[in-house]
């Protein structure tokens, strides 16, 4: 039908400055599930430590053409995807020379709309493109954010959570203005939850606060299962699709294709 070949992806950027709150674990596994609903997915690694793209089984020193070419306009986004076929998911591989991206972009015309340019073309490819961001907010990530639909914030559960997001919460603003009007706060994860501890609750309820209702009700709990994955190169749906990680990774898609299908339903007749 007309509509379905208008329809763009929708690009959801996972950010957050600080390190290992859940970002890359966020990103291979939401990724996972929504290509098991069915969805066209591309997982676009925007990380020099390229941990999405191992945690899939890739091995960096065979790629050849990776998010770094892509965004520097040295290669086209279609030329560096990679496709996993038992997943059904397809991946732009990151390698560690995308730190030099960092400065080189400095240098650029539009260096802030590289990635918005080069991802253009392979839009109407795709359902959803996810974006694992680096821990910073670099030039790779502003490209992320100026490039996406909406930004998940994966935010673990442990004290000063909050310090670290009103600094994000600002620069996503700032990208609103200057870069990207369209670009919304899609939600927050809060990630390595155990609700044993009051100090966990009590993150939660500050971020709630601070973000009134964008917060995920699907918590992803603490569990060993889903740090082991990557090691074994797969997503958590195949490596122990009934542990706690997997149950709430599923159930957080599964929300996300819910809400965003509403969002798209009134628009499908233009
Ligand atoms: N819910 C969880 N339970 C247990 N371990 C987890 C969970 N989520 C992530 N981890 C582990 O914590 C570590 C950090 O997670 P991850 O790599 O997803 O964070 P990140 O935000 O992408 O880190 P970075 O900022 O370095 O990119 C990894 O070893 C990962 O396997
Ligand atoms: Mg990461």
């Amino acid at each position: 039908m007309y509509h379905h070949a208008l329809r763009m992806a929708i690009i959801y950027a996972i950010t957050n400055q600080k390190g290992g709150v859940g970002k890359t674990t966020t990103a291979v596994n939401v990724s996972a599930f929504l290509a098991a609903a069915g969805k066209r997915v591309l997982l676009l690694d925007m990380d020099p430590q390229a941990n999405a793209s191992s945690s899939l089984g890739i091995n960096r020193d065979k790629v050849e053409v990776s998010s770094y070419d892509v965004i520097l306009g040295d290669a086209s986004a279609a030329r560096a995807v990679l496709r996993n076929h038992k997943l059904n998911l397809s991946i732009i591989p990151a390698v560690s020379a995308l730190a030099a991206a960092e400065i080189e972009l400095v240098g650029q015309l539009n260096r802030e709309r590289m990635l918005q340019n080069a991802l253009a073309g392979e839009l109407p490819k795709y359902d959803y493109v996810i974006i694992d961001c680096p821990p910073s907010l670099g030039l790779l990530t502003i490209n992320a954010l100026t490039a996406s639909s909406g930004v998940i914030i994966p935010v673990q559960c442990e004290y000063l959570a909050l310090e670290g997001l009103t600094l994000l919460n600002r620069t996503v603003h700032l990208v609103r203005q200057r870069l990207n009007p369209a670009l919304e706060i899609r939600g927050l994860i809060m990630t390595m939850y155990d609700s044993r501890t009051a100090l966990a609750q009590q993150v939660v309820a500050e971020v709630e606060k601070f973000f009134v209702g964008k917060v995920f009700a699907t918590r992803v709990p603490r569990s060993v299962r889903l740090s082991e994955a990557p090691s074994y190169g797969q997503p958590i749906m195949t490596y122990a699709p009934n542990s706690s990680g997997s149950v709430a990774y599923s159930n957080i898609t599964k929300n996300i294709i819910e809400q965003d299908s509403m969002k798209e339903a009134p628009t499908e007749n233009q």
